[in-house]
């Protein structure tokens, strides 16, 4: 899902942004593949990382200290979890997490980061993302066409398991949801850093 341009992207952000010591929050971490690719060159970097996959937590932390940041994982559902965080914290990431959430959810997510982040800082989000004028059905029917012809790599049943995944639990929101929702959490700025040719997945900074 793009992952080698959202790296590249967010490499190129935190050398301009990211500063020495960075406070980073990864809500649905996964392995930190993407974190540790983008900014293995920053030092020192203090990294919590929440997901409810305790197995994807352990490689996440085996494989942030391997390049010595400070590391703490958290195991839970991060939509339980803000509310006990203090922060602050330089950047939030949140990647391909948010859109199985209602927008109320989602909202009320990006709002509690603006609170977690220290003044002058990020919220950086790469997610599926709806044109404006389409609706939930179409824009997965658009990104199961796509996977079915693009996919090679997936055997007929993961197919089918993705799928499914993508029918029942899939709520991505529209550019201008996300605008929006910005303004409303308090955040001034917005940017788009990334968005493939064929407009299904963005990476997104509010600050
Ligand atoms: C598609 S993976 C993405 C992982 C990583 N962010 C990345 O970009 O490679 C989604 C991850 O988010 C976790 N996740 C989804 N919703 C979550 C929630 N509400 N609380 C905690 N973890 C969640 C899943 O367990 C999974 O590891």
């Amino acid at each position: 899902m793009h992952h080698d341009e959202l790296i590249a992207a967010l490499k190129n952000w935190s050398q301009l942004a990211l500063p020495y010591r960075a406070r980073v929050l990864d809500l649905g971490s996964g392995d930190a593949h993407v974190a540790a690719n983008a900014w293995s060159h920053e030092s020192e970097v203090r990294y919590t990382g929440i997901d409810f996959s305790s197995s994807a937590g352990k490689i996440a932390r085996e494989r942030l200290e391997k390049i010595d940041w400070q590391v703490e994982m958290i195991d839970g559902d991060f939509l339980d979890k803000l509310d006990q965080l203090e922060g602050p914290y330089d950047v939030i990431v949140a990647g391909y997490t948010l859109h199985h959430l209602s927008g109320p959810e989602q909202l009320a997510v990006i709002a509690r980061a603006r609170q977690l982040l220290s003044p002058q800082g990020t919220l950086m989000v790469y997610d599926v993302v709806r044109r404006d004028q389409e609706t939930r059905d179409e824009f997965n029917q658009r990104l199961l066409s796509h996977i079915d012809d693009d996919w090679k790599t997936f055997d007929d049943n993961e197919l089918a398991a993705i799928r499914q995944h993508i029918s029942r639990e899939d709520y991505p929101q529209t550019k201008s949801w996300w605008q929006k929702s910005a303004r409303l959490a308090g955040f001034g700025n917005w940017h788009l850093h990334f968005a493939d040719e064929r407009d299904f997945f963005y990476l997104i900074e509010m600050s």
